[in-house]
């Protein structure tokens, strides 16, 4: 599986395939029994996490990704705490640039926004450390059509304004199939299919098996 710079690679399959598996193995959570890992033409595999992030690479996890109880500015110095306060204010106004409306919300508990400003602060996080990889587990679940609407877009503008690498993990595929440049088909840990969006809407065989309607 190949993540090209700057692209967004999208990673769909069904539920229990290994898609959040995969995305921990290249973050270092989960052990990896075969393969390896590059990063930029460099080894990777076997790495503490922390490590992998001071290379660049940033995660948004499926749950868990943002800290309920404190607020929203609190939440964005916690991810920038190497940082001092020059430098911290400096990415914090940064990253607000990117994602506008989370100005308003700074002295908010993160648990009081709605589900897709928590989204977009849990995507903004993992920017306060200023990533050139980038790693999203379904972001867009669960929220309302124009939310998920809003949120890939977000990724987009994230993939044409910084040149981010982004790998995606999305349950809408149809979605996913919209804005990838490239899409892997993962199903039982085992990569059905990689290539082209429009390839992959060629066979419908397995969009029929694994997809649904698309
Ligand atoms: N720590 C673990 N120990 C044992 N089995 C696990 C562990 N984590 C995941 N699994 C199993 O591995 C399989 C893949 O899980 P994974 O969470 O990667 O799937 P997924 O594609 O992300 O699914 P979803 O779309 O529901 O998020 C599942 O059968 C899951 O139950
Ligand atoms: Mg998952």
């Amino acid at each position: 599986m190949v993540a090209e710079r700057s692209k967004i690679t999208a990673i769909i399959g069904p539920n229990g395939a290994g898609k959040t598996t995969l995305l921990n193995s290249i973050f270092g959570i989960a052990d990896i029994f075969k393969g390896r890992i590059l990063l930029n033409g460099s080894d990777i595999t076997g790495l503490k996490p922390h490590k992998i992030a001071k290379r660049g690479v940033g995660y948004v996890t499926q749950t868990n990704n943002i800290f309920a109880d404190l607020t929203v500015e609190e939440n964005l110095r916690l991810a920038a705490h190497e940082l001092n306060k020059g430098d911290y204010v400096e990415k914090k106004n940064e990253v607000l640039e990117l994602f506008p409306r989370l100005k308003e919300f700074l002295g908010r508990r993160a648990g009081t926004l709605s589900g897709g400003e928590r989204r977009m602060l849990a995507i903004a996080i993992a920017m306060m450390k200023s990533p050139t990889v980038v790693l999203l587990d379904e972001v867009t679940t669960d929220l309302a059509p124009i939310m998920v609407k809003k949120v890939l877009e977000k990724v987009v503008e994230l993939k044409e304004k910084l040149g981010l690498t982004i790998l995606l993990v999305e349950q809408y595929a149809h979605r996913a199939l919209e804005i990838a440049d490239r899409v892997y088909l993962l199903v039982s840990g085992e990569i059905k299919f990689g290539g082209e969006p429009r390839e992959l809407l060629k066979h419908e065989d397995l969009i029929g098996l694994y997809l649904g309607a698309v």
